[in-house]
C-alpha cells in the first residue's frame, strides 16, 4: 500500500534521508520511530507530495507520488501534520463542515459525514464546542476527524500522540486500532516507544536519515538484539548448573538470583538446546528455560547507539 524505493532527500551536511526502502501492506499499522531530526517528517512529507525527493521513488497504492499524480494521491491519503493550526473562532461543527467543503463533499452529505468522523474518533460530544476551547487531546482528535473526512484509505499521522497525557494517548491508540480494523493502512511516527509496540504491526527505526531496522516488533528485536537473553529457573542442582554453564564460552554475564539464573548467550540460537540437554544430563532439575525479549525501548537504544 505504501512503498518507498531508495528514497533520498539531501538537505546538505548529511541532513535529510538516505536511501530508504520499505513496504507497508494494506491494513497494517506502521510505527516510524526515530529521535529528533532523524527524518521521519521528511519521509512523511515526501509521501504526501509536500517535499520532493533528491532521488528514489515513493508509491501509494501503486500510484507513484509525483506532481502529476498529486490530486489522486490526496484522495487516497489522509495526512495529519505534527503541528496543525485550527481556526479558533469556529465551532467544531463549522470547522469540519468547512473542510467538507474543501474536500468537495456535497452539502447534503456533510452533516452525516461529520457525524461519522466524530464517531470514529469518539468525539461526538464536541460537535458544538468552540475550537479555541479544546484541550490538546481534543484538538488532536478533531484533527484526526478532519483527516478522515474524505475517507482516505491511507492515514499518515506525524506524531499523533505528542503532547497528550496518558489517558489521551490510550484514547488515540484505541482510535488508531479501530481505524485499522475498518481497513485503513496507517503510518504514524512517534517518540513514545513502548506505546508503539502494542499497536504497530510493523515498525521502522530511523536514525540520521537511515533505516536501521524494519519489521514486526519481534523481528526487529531479534535483528537487533546482539546477544540472546536467557533465564533459567532451577528447582535443584544450582552448583551443577553453574559448572555446566562454565563449559559454554558463549554464556556471559551469568547472574544467580535465588533459584533464577540469567545470562546472555553470545552464539547461535540453535545451540541453546545443548545447554538444556547438558543441564538435565547432569541431574539439574529445570523448571523453566526461556528467552527474554528485549522491549522496544531497549531495542531502540541499542540500534541508535545511545546506550
Ligand atoms: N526544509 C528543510 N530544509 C533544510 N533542512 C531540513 C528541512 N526539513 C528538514 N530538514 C532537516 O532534515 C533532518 C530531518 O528532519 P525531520 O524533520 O524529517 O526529522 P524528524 O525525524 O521528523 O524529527 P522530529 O522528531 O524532531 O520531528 C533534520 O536535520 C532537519 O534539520
Ligand atoms: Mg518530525
Amino acid at each position: 500500500m505504501i512503498r518507498i524505493e531508495h528514497l533520498t532527500r539531501d538537505f546538505g551536511g548529511g541532513r535529510g534521508i538516505h536511501d530508504l526502502s520499505m513496504e507497508i501492506p494494506k491494513g497494517k499499522i506502521f510505527g516510524y520511530i526515530g529521535p529528533n531530526g532523524a527524518g521521519k517528517s521528511t519521509t512523511i512529507k515526501i509521501l504526501c507530495g509536500l517535499y520532493s525527493q533528491t532521488s528514489g521513488r515513493a508509491f501509494i497504492n501503486n500510484l507513484e507520488v509525483t506532481p502529476a499524480n498529486a490530486k489522486r494521491i490526496k484522495k487516497i491519503v489522509g495526512y495529519m501534520p505534527d503541528n496543525f493550526g485550527v481556526y479558533d473562532k469556529m465551532s467544531v461543527w463549522e470547522y469540519l463542515d468547512f473542510f467538507c467543503a474543501a474536500y468537495h463533499i456535497p452539502p447534503k452529505a456533510r452533516q452525516k459525514r461529520v457525524q461519522e468522523v466524530l464517531a470514529l474518533t469518539n468525539s461526538q460530544h464536541m460537535l458544538d464546542y468552540q475550537v479555541a476551547s479544546l484541550s490538546k487531546g481534543m484538538t488532536q482528535r478533531i484533527g484526526l476527524a478532519k483527516t478522515l473526512l474524505h475517507d482516505p484509505e491511507v492515514l499518515i499521522l506525524d506524531e499523533p500522540a505528542s503532547g497528550l497525557d496518558p489517558y489521551a494517548r490510550i484514547e488515540m491508540r484505541q482510535t488508531i486500532m479501530r481505524l485499522r480494523d475498518i481497513g485503513k493502512t496507517i503510518m504514524l511516527s512517534s517518540h513514545i516507544l513502548p506505546e508503539l509496540a502494542g499497536v504497530c504491526d510493523l515498525i521502522g527505526i530511523l536514525e540520521k536519515g537511515r533505516l536501521l531496522a524494519f519489521g514486526t516488533v519481534d523481528e526487529v528485536t531479534r535483528q537487533v538484539q546482539e546477544n540472546l537473553k536467557l533465564s533459567v529457573s532451577i528447582v535443584s542442582g544450582m552448583e551443577r548448573a553453574q559448572q555446566v554453564f562454565a563449559d559454554f564460552p558463549e554464556v556471559q554475564n551469568l547472574e544467580c538470583n535465588g533459584n533464577e539464573m540469567h545470562f546472555r548467550f553470545n552464539g547461535p540460537r540453535g545451540k541453546l538446546p545443548d545447554i538444556l540437554t547438558r543441564l538435565v544430563a547432569n541431574g539439574v532439575s529445570v523448571a523453566e528455560f526461556r528467552e527474554e525479549h528485549a522491549d522496544l525501548e531497549e531495542v531502540f537504544l541499542s540500534v541508535t547507539h545511545h546506550n
